[in-house]
């Protein structure tokens, strides 16, 4: 760890080392890589949490694919119940008959991703799965299917690795907890 961070003084404790999610990124990569053999891949992530965690995995993911990105924002109370989220930048492409692979930061209720694969599914893809670095099974609301995990965590606020708190921390280099007076 750098000891010159200087946003260490709000991390509450380190939750996942930087060795650690490379060690599980070059995990996840292997099996994609087998799952997908002699197929090709169309990787979305979804912005901005997933853009680290993205461009580490896919260096490790050996069968020919392409990437896109998503970016979407929560309608805010009415997308609790309803489940809707908003679209902010959509793919560039078509989707239709591709195999897609959503690569996001975290789950926590399942209300964005449960949304987004359906309506991939309704644009005609072959097959879409989902790969998360964290997910926080604790907090599900939404049952969706989770194709690779990278890693369960505790029901705690957490960021670095691309995971933000109003949009800070996301250049921690590990994933941390933050320390509550932070947050609340
Ligand atoms: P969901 O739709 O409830 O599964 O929410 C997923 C999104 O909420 C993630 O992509 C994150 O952007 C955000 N999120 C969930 N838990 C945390 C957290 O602990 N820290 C920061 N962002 C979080
Ligand atoms: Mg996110």
């Amino acid at each position: 760890m750098n000891g010159k961070c200087e946003m260490i003084k709000d991390v509450k404790d380190i939750l996942i080392s930087e060795e650690e999610i490379q060690d599980v990124i070059s995990d996840l990569g292997k099996q994609i890589s087998e799952d997908y053999k002699g197929k090709e891949l169309y990787v979305v992530g979804i912005l901005k949490g997933a853009s680290i965690f993205m461009s580490d995995l896919v260096r490790k993911i050996t069968v020919p694919m392409t990437m896109d990105f998503m970016a979407v924002s929560s309608y805010g109370q009415a997308s609790e119940s309803t489940g809707e989220v908003k679209i902010v930048k959509d793919l560039d492409f078509s989707v239709i008959g591709k195999d897609v692979l959503i690569v996001e930061d975290i789950i926590d209720t399942g209300t964005t991703l449960s949304y987004l694969t359906e309506l991939l599914k309704s644009r005609g893809v072959h097959d879409v799965r989902i790969c998360t670095l964290l997910d926080k099974p604790s907090r599900r609301t939404v049952n969706i299917p989770v194709d690779y995990v990278g890693f369960e965590v505790p029901n705690e606020f957490i960021v670095g690795y691309g995971i933000d708190y109003a949009e800070y921390y996301r250049n921690l280099p590990y994933v941390a907890s933050l320390k509550e007076e932070k947050y609340k």
